[in-house]
């Protein structure tokens, strides 16, 4: 579905973004994995190359930094001579007493930390990646954002803020730049069972989640993955700017 594409992942070094990385190699896409864990997203690009006969390539990117983004589109210009996909998953890793905290006692700092990669880390790289679309009428853009940015939550208020952000950045890079056969795409996740949400949970927070689907249980990383192939590809050549909800049936509009 993807062969001769080239594909730029962040936060590809874990969860979702490995998964995303994995099925965009599988179809054929050289892709660039992202992430500040270099040898982690090496070892990952190691193992697509031999599998998949694909030429990904391992980026050491820390997209809270203003020139990394940059740097990231410059080193795969440089490698492909092209950027056909640019998917940001790259997402801060929020700690539980963050999570918790009642949304009138976040600091400006403590929001400002999660707006820097959730945010502005995928503003960055659409901002490095869109001139090269344009100059070639043909991208698309994928952004990951997370259900309570559409229904709201009672927890992790700078997230959801966060999120938020994404679903209009998505619309506005759809609109402005759908004459140049650009297209733009929020997913907005459920619970997606990955290691950073899933492990440190109690028996009973767990079983709590898995009731909130209608599909009573929790997502995988491969069903987003899954998902972003077919936005990512031909099939979806006349869709954009749509938030896509993939979260078992929990948000529907
Ligand atoms: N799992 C869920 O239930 C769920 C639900 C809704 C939304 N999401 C969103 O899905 C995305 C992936 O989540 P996940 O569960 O797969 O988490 P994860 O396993 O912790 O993955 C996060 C990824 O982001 C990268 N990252 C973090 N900070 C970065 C930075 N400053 N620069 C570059 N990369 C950075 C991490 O790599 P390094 O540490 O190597 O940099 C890692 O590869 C996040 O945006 C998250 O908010 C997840």
């Amino acid at each position: 579905m993807l062969r001769g594409k080239v594909a730029i992942v962040t936060g590809a070094s874990s969860g979702i973004g490995q998964a995303i990385a994995d099925i965009y190699s599988k179809n054929g896409a050289d892709v660039v994995l992202a992430a500040r864990s270099i040898e982690i997203s090496r070892s990952i690009a190691k193992r697509l190359r031999r599998r998949d006969h694909t030429d990904p390539v391992a980026l050491e990117i820390d997209v809270e930094k203003e020139g990394d983004p940059q740097l990231l589109l410059k080193e795969t210009i440089k490698r492909y001579g092209k950027v056909d996909i640019l998917t940001n998953v790259a997402g801060f890793a929020m700690k539980d007493a963050l999570w918790n905290k009642a949304f009138h006692s976040v600091s400006d700092e403590e929001l400002l930390k999660v707006l820097n990669v959730d945010l502005l880390g995928a503003f960055r790289c659409c901002k490095a990646a869109i001139p090269h679309m344009k100059a070639r009428s043909s991208g698309v853009i994928i952004c990951i954002s997370s259900t309570p940015a559409i229904a709201g939550y009672d927890k992790g208020a700078p997230y959801t803020i966060a999120k938020a952000g994404i679903l209009g950045m998505v619309k506005h890079i759809a609109y402005e730049y759908g004459q140049f056969n650009i297209r733009a795409y929020a997913l907005a996740l459920g619970n997606i069972k990955t290691p950073k949400t899933f492990d440190h949970l109690t028996k009973e927070q767990k079983l709590k989640l898995t009731k909130e689907a209608p599909l009573r249980r929790w997502g995988s990383p491969e069903e987003v993955a899954g998902t972003a192939l077919i936005l990512a590809s031909e099939h979806a050549s006349f869709v954009t700017g749509q938030t896509i909800v993939v979260d078992g049936g929990t948000v529907m509009r």
